[in-house]
């Protein structure tokens, strides 16, 4: 199976599109409701022999690239500390437990459930420019992991790089195919292979489409209007979406070569891909997100986190039940 979306879109296919900017490995894959209508019908997720990331724990090393204020860096922080750490029912590290941690690889190693922020570097001074290529990202971490005075530990064994872009950094195919990606670093480059992934802040540059449901849809209808984000900046809660994304997919397939439907290793639809647009129960089609909670302050969420936090993270295809599925499902 596996309808993909092209690298470059044509016109005529954008509004179908406007849920599908969420990318994986590659381009994102096509959003399309009947995915999810009868269940695993249409879906064949296979695994392809590869590693998961199963370090225990996974070693969380985030670049900072642009300018960054504190107050959107501590709601990223709180959400990656909120994976694996308790917080009242249904809980951020209850939907990595009851999802990314069923799928194992050939050696029986389960994903990780616990993560750790391990090390931070700051790259405010643009160390590749404001405008990046995806190739870019991988020097990005070159540049971390070799800086002086304080280089970021360079983790071969259990780590994974996260480069979070501010608002006016521009990536090659940011919110035109892609909001975020996942690969894994070339020795030539950083010395190691290790998973990373990159997620952009869309806040200013095109919200409609990788910060949905928190700002209306750029192509395509929104099927029950703009969610207010429970941490109050769309751009950031946005990236807590794309980030838990990513992260699923990353530990899931880190290498690009364990779990995944479709035949295109270079192209594969991962366990986030194919729950594109669902938070809740009853979402997915003509742009409803599902049932999600909604605060006293008019913010909706559906996972709870650490410090009082509340997220909303988009649901993912659990391999026990052959469906998406998220910790706030009534079933
Ligand atoms: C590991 O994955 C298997 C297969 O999905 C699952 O049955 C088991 O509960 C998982 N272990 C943990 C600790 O979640
Ligand atoms: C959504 O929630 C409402 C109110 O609790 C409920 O009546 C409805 O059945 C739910 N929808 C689904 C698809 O579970």
């Amino acid at each position: 199976m596996g309808t993909l979306l092209p690298c470059h879109p044509t016109l005529t296919l954008l509004p179908l599109l406007f849920a599908a900017a969420i990318a994986g490995v590659r381009c994102a894959p096509v959003y399309r409701p009947e995915y999810l209508v009868d269940g695993n019908q249409l879906v064949d997720m296979q695994y392809h022999m590869g590693p998961v990331v199963s370090g225990a724990p996974t070693n969380l090393f985030l670049i900072w690239y642009g300018r960054w204020e504190a107050p959107a860096q501590a709601v990223l922080r709180d959400f990656l500390a909120s994976l694996s750490a308790p917080a009242p029912f249904p809980a951020v590290s209850d939907w990595w437990a009851r999802t990314p941690r069923l799928y194992t690889d050939q050696s029986g190693a389960n994903v990780t459930a616990t993560f750790a922020i391990a090390g931070e570097h700051s790259d405010a001074g643009y160390s590749h420019g404001a405008s990046l290529k995806r190739i870019d990202m991988q020097s990005i971490i070159r540049t971390a992991v070799v800086a002086y005075p304080d280089p970021l530990p360079l983790d071969p064994y259990n780590g994974v790089y996260l480069v979070l872009s501010s608002p006016e950094v521009q990536v090659e195919e940011f919110c035109r195919a892609m909001c975020g990606f996942h690969y894994f670093t070339f020795a030539s480059v950083v010395g190691v292979t290790v998973p990373y992934a990159w997620v952009g802040n869309s806040g200013s540059q095109c919200p409609g489409r990788c910060a949905y449901p928190f700002a209306a849809p750029e192509y395509g209808a929104s099927g029950q209007g703009v969610l207010r984000p429970p941490n109050g900046d769309p751009g950031v809660d946005g990236m807590v979406i794309v980030l838990g994304h990513e992260l699923a997919e990353l530990a899931t397939n880190p290498l690009v070569n364990a779990w995944y439907a479709g035949d295109t290793p270079t192209a594969p639809t991962e366990i986030a891909d194919l729950c594109l647009g669902v938070y809740g129960d009853g979402g997915g089609a003509g742009g409803f997100v599902g049932n999600v909670s909604h605060a006293a302050d008019g913010t909706s969420y559906n996972v709870n986190g650490v410090n009082g936090r509340r997220f909303l993270v988009q649901w993912l295809w659990n391999p026990v039940l052959g469906a998406c599925y998220g910790p706030n499902s009534s079933n």
